[in-house]
């Protein structure tokens, strides 16, 4: 059993999770906890060498099956390297994005369907978060987040393709409402930390049973 706590954090692009992430980990060390941040795809050096692939725009004739297997066999590599040890001794683990990326890029983004949670249940061997951040963001909105730097292969993906990503989230978000946690990011970026950190602190009191600080 892990003694650690897997925090993960989804949105569509221009979501502004990074700038949350990092207020977070800021936080939970605050507290004295043993924080260990990570993403996807990446976080390894086979993992990164596959995230170099999968977004370089110079690769467009990839096939949308060789894009889900890319994605998942960064994603094997990551658990088995860095995230199940890092639990297993009792860290909590931010990780900026995870498998519901692949439930919404690739199984809604791209239309792949069931094969995508196969695929990927088996990429991770039941390590699957304790709670799911997802920073909900209008397509349109995140366009503009975006704003003019250049973009990745699926960054510069159609306004369709970004759409069916956004409903994949939100189809998500009502199938595991127990996992993942709606936040607007519409909010200021204090009131969208407020609403993480009390969900996540939450969370962490009631698996620990007050253990943990
Ligand atoms: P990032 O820009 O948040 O680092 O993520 C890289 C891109 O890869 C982002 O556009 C989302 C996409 N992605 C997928 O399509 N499937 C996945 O499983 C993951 C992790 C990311």
């Amino acid at each position: 059993m892990n003694k650690g706590f897997f925090v993960t954090f989804e949105g569509g692009d221009g979501a502004g999770k990074s700038t949350q992430i990092h207020l977070l980990k800021e936080y939970l060390q605050e507290q004295g906890c043993d924080v260990l941040l990570t993403r996807e795809p990446g976080g390894t050096q086979i993992s990164e060498k596959i995230r170099g692939i999968l977004l370089d725009p110079q690769n467009g004739e990839m096939e949308p099956q060789t894009e889900l297997m890319l994605y998942a066999a960064a994603r094997a590599q990551l658990v088995a390297e860095v995230i199940q040890p890092a639990l297993q001794a009792g860290t909590i683990v931010i990780c900026d994005r995870f498998l519901d990326s692949s439930l919404a890029y690739q199984a809604y983004g791209r239309n792949l369907g069931e094969a995508v949670l196969q695929v990927n249940q088996y990429a991770v061997r039941g390590c699957m978060p304790d709670v799911t951040i997802y920073l909900r963001v209008a397509p349109e909105t995140g366009r503009q987040r975006i704003g003019t730097r250049e973009q990745d292969r699926i960054e510069s993906e159609s306004e369709q393709f970004h759409r069916r990503v956004y409903e994949g989230y939100e189809a998500l978000a009502r199938i595991y409402p127990e996992r993942i946690v709606t936040v607007d990011a519409a909010g200021t970026i204090e009131e969208i930390e407020q609403t993480i950190r009390a969900e996540v602190m939450n969370r962490i009191h009631a698996v620990s049973g007050g253990n943990r600080k």
